[in-house]
């Protein structure tokens, strides 16, 4: 468990699921992700889900949590063959927690645990062309906008552009 200010990054646990779910199980958060998070996001979901996380090694995805519930996730996929010093990042938070600065301290301490433990040399992610707090958040965490993908996702019926941002540490 690491924690940053008032808020925890901790691993996952099945005990997890109900606020998970009540959390995820929301447009605004889906809109901004991959379809494979679902929608209507459900309890069999967040048991999935975390089942999914705690089944990782060594451990990638982890709660973003208070002392009291875990209200979102952050993560990064290790790539692999030419790409395996790179990892791509994700992360979401339950509504009423956004706008205090959470999700840039999860990323921050994060981006730490990923270099610090995995011979990284590349972090990145991709956000959606009308998702600018995201881009807020990457750049507050010190990543920096690298180009622009252009009609690279189909997401809710539309054809977007998506940013990509990345860290680099030598
Ligand atoms: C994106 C998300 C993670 C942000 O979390 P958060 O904890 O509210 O983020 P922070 O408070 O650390 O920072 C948000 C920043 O975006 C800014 N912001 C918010 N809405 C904005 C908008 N419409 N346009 C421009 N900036 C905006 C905020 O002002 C803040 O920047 P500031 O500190 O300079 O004022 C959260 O909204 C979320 O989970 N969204 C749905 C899932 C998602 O988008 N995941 C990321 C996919 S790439």
């Amino acid at each position: 468990m690491i924690e940053f200010g008032e808020w925890q990054l901790r691993s996952l646990e099945p005990a997890d699921a109900p606020s998970l779910a009540r959390h995820a199980n929301n447009r605004a958060i889906w809109r901004n992700v991959r379809d494979r998070f679902p929608h209507p996001y459900t309890l069999a979901d967040a048991e999935a889900w975390i089942r999914h996380a705690m089944d990782q090694q060594p451990e990638t995805i982890f709660a973003i949590a208070s002392d009291t519930e875990a209200f979102g996730c952050i993560g990064f996929e290790l790539q692999s063959d030419v790409h395996r010093r790179s990892a791509e990042v994700g992360y979401w938070l339950g509504e009423p927690f956004w706008g205090q600065g959470i999700a840039t301290g999860a990323l921050k301490t994060l981006t730490e645990y990923a270099f610090a433990e995995f011979g990284l040399v590349r972090l990145y992610a991709h956000v959606y062309e009308w998702n600018p707090a995201s881009a807020r958040v990457l750049e507050k965490a010190g990543f920096g906008y690298e180009g622009c993908l252009r009609k690279s996702v189909t997401k809710d019926g539309q054809t977007i552009d998506q940013w990509l941002y990345a860290m680099v540490r030598e």
